[in-house]
C-alpha cells in the first residue's frame, strides 16, 4: 500500500538525519511517518496487517520521545557518557525501511530492553570486522618511504634495545590521501608481516546499522584487539566519527568522546602488547582537533610519481604475464599523470578486456554452440599482446578521478601537520 511505503520512505530519511546529526529532521521525518502509518491503519481491514502497523507506530513513538528529550535537553555538543540521559538508541530500520523489533543481544542482555547490556553484548559483532588481511608488501608498488617507516616502527615496537632504555614508538597512525592510493592495502600488509589480527572496521556500516550504541561498540573493539594482540585495528573513513565539532556534521552523542578516552588509555595499556591503531581518511581536513593530535604519526599516501606508475603497470601487467606492443611501460607512466593507483588497475582490467575482445572476435558464436558450462569450462581463448590501441581505447573510458585542486588541498594539509 502506497501510505505504508511512504511510511517506511520517511523512516529511511529519517534514519539518515539521525546519523548526519540533523536531530530536529530525524524528529519531523519520523512524525510524517507516524502519520502515514496511521492513515494505513484507518484504510486497512486485515487484521494482521493493522498489528504490524500498531507496532510500527508505537515504535516510532517510542522514537520521537526519545529524540525529544534529546533536544530538548542538549546543547549539541559532546557530553561526558555519564551525563547522556537518555541513551540515543534508535530501532534499526532495515534497508528497505522497515523498522525493526529490538535488536539480537548476544552475551545475555536481558531481551526486550535496550537500557541494559552486557560487557559481551558486541563481541559478535566486532569479531565479524576481522579479516584476513593477505597482501604482502611485493603487491604494492613503490611508497617506499612509508614501507621502510611502518617496518621501523614494528621493529623498534617488538625488538630488544641493547641498553635498558625508553623508546616511544608510534602506536596510533594516520593515513590520509586521496582515494585510491594503497592506504588500506598498506594496513593490510603491516598486519600480514605481523600475522596480527586485522580488525576492519567498517565506520560507515556501525553508525548506519546501530547509531546509539556505536560507543559501546567501539569500546568493545579495543577491548577485544588488546586480548587478541598482536593486532592492527584499521579504521577507515575515520572521518565518520571525528568531524570537527563546529562543523556541518554532528556526530552520533558520546562517540567522538569514547574514541578519544580509548585513544588516550591505549599507550599505557599496551606497553607490552601490540595493538597499532591505524586510521585513513579522505579528508583530513574535516577531521576533529582533538582527534588529529591522538595519532602519533600522520603519513600522506600520495597519488604515483611516473616511476611509482611505471612500478604500478608492471605489478598489473607484466608480473600477471602479460606483454606490451608497440608501447613501453614509460610510455603508459606518462600517459598517466594523476592516475591513483586504483585508476591504474582499473585502466589496466579494461585494456586487458580490450585485448581479449580483439584477440578472440567469435565469443558469441562458441558461446551459442556450447551446450553447458562443463564444455565451456574446457574451451580455448587467445591471449594477445596488449597494443598501444587496447590502451587508447581504455584510457577514452578510464579517468584519473583525483583532480589538481584536491591534491593541493592535501599538500597544504601535509605541510600544516609537519609545521604543527
Ligand atoms: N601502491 C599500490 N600498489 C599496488 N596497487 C595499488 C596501489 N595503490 C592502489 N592500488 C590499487 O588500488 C586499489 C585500491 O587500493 P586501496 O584500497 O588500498 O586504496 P585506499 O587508499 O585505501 O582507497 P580509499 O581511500 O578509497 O579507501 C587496490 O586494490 C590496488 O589494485
Ligand atoms: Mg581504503
Amino acid at each position: 500500500m502506497y501510505l505504508i511505503k511512504l511510511g517506511m520512505d520517511y523512516c529511511d530519511q529519517a534514519q539518515r538525519a539521525y546519523i548526519r546529526g540533523d536531530l530536529e529532521l530525524a524528529l519531523r521525518l519520523y512524525e510524517k511517518a507516524v502519520e502515514c502509518f496511521r492513515k494505513a491503519v484507518t484504510y486497512t481491514s486485515d487484521a494482521a496487517t493493522r498489528s504490524v502497523l500498531s507496532e510500527k507506530i508505537r515504535e516510532i513513538e517510542d522514537t520521537i520521545e526519545k529524540l525529544r528529550a534529546i533536544l530538548q535537553g542538549e546543547n549539541r555538543d559532546l557530553r561526558p557518557r555519564a551525563a547522556r540521559s537518555p541513551r540515543a538508541t534508535l530501532p534499526e530500520v532495515s534497508e528497505s525501511g522497515v523498522i525493526q523489533k529490538e535488536k539480537v543481544s548476544r552475551g545475555g542482555a536481558r531481551p526486550g530492553t535496550r537500557e541494559v547490556e552486557s560487557d559481551g553484548e558486541f563481541v559478535g559483532l566486532v569479531e565479524t570486522f576481522i579479516s584476513r588481511a593477505n597482501v604482502t608488501w611485493d603487491d604494492i608498488a613503490d611508497l617506499s618511504d612509508v614501507k621502510r617507516e611502518l617496518m621501523s616502527i614494528i621493529f623498534f615496537s617488538l625488538a630488544i634495545p641493547e641498553k635498558p632504555v625508553k623508546v616511544d614508538v608510534p602506536r596510533r597512525i594516520l593515513f590520509f590521501g586521496p582515494p585510491g592510493t594503497g592506504k588500506t592495502m598498506i594496513a593490510m600488509a603491516l598486519s600480514n608481516m605481523l600475522s596480527a589480527t586485522f580488525f576492519n572496521v567498517p565506520i560507515s556500516g556501525v553508525l548506519s546499522k546501530y547509531v546509539g550504541d556505536s560507543p559501546k561498540i567501539i569500546s568493545t573493539l579495543f577491548k577485544l584487539a588488546r586480548e587478541r594482540a598482536p593486532s592492527v585495528v584499521f579504521m577507515d573513513e575515520i572521518e565518520a566519527i571525528a568531524v570537527k565539532r563546529d562543523s556541518d556534521f554532528h556526530q552520533v552523542p558520546g562517540l567522538l568522546q569514547t574514541l578519544l578516552t580509548e585513544l588516550d588509555g591505549f599507550g599505557s595499556k599496551n606497553l607490552d602488547k601490540l595493538v597499532l591503531v591505524i586510521a585513513a581518511t579522505n579528508k583530513p581536513w574535516v577531521l576533529d582537533e582533538a582527534i588529529l593530535s591522538r595519532f602519533d604519526r600522520k603519513v600522506y599516501i600520495p597519488p604515483p610519481d611516473k616511476s611509482a606508475r611505471i612500478e604500478l603497470f608492471k605489478l598489473h601487467l607484466e608480473r600477471r604475464g602479460y606483454e606490451l606492443e608497440g608501447i613501453t611501460y614509460e610510455e603508459l607512466a606518462d600517459l598517466t599523470e594523476g592516475y591513483t593507483g586504483r585508476d591504474i588497475a582499473n585502466l589496466c582490467r579494461k585494456a586487458i578486456l580490450n585485448m581479449l575482445q580483439r584477440a578472440n572476435p567469435n565469443i558469441e558464436v562458441v558461446m551459442r554452440s556450447v551446450r553447458n558450462v562443463e564444455e565451456l569450462r574446457k574451451a580455448k581463448y587467445r591471449v594477445d599482446r596488449i597494443t598501444r590501441e587496447d590502451f587508447e581505447k581504455a584510457l577514452e573510458e578510464v579517468k584519473p578521478t583525483v583532480s589538481k585542486d584536491d591534491l593541493r588541498r592535501y599538500e597544504e594539509f601535509l605541510k600544516k601537520s609537519i609545521l604543527s
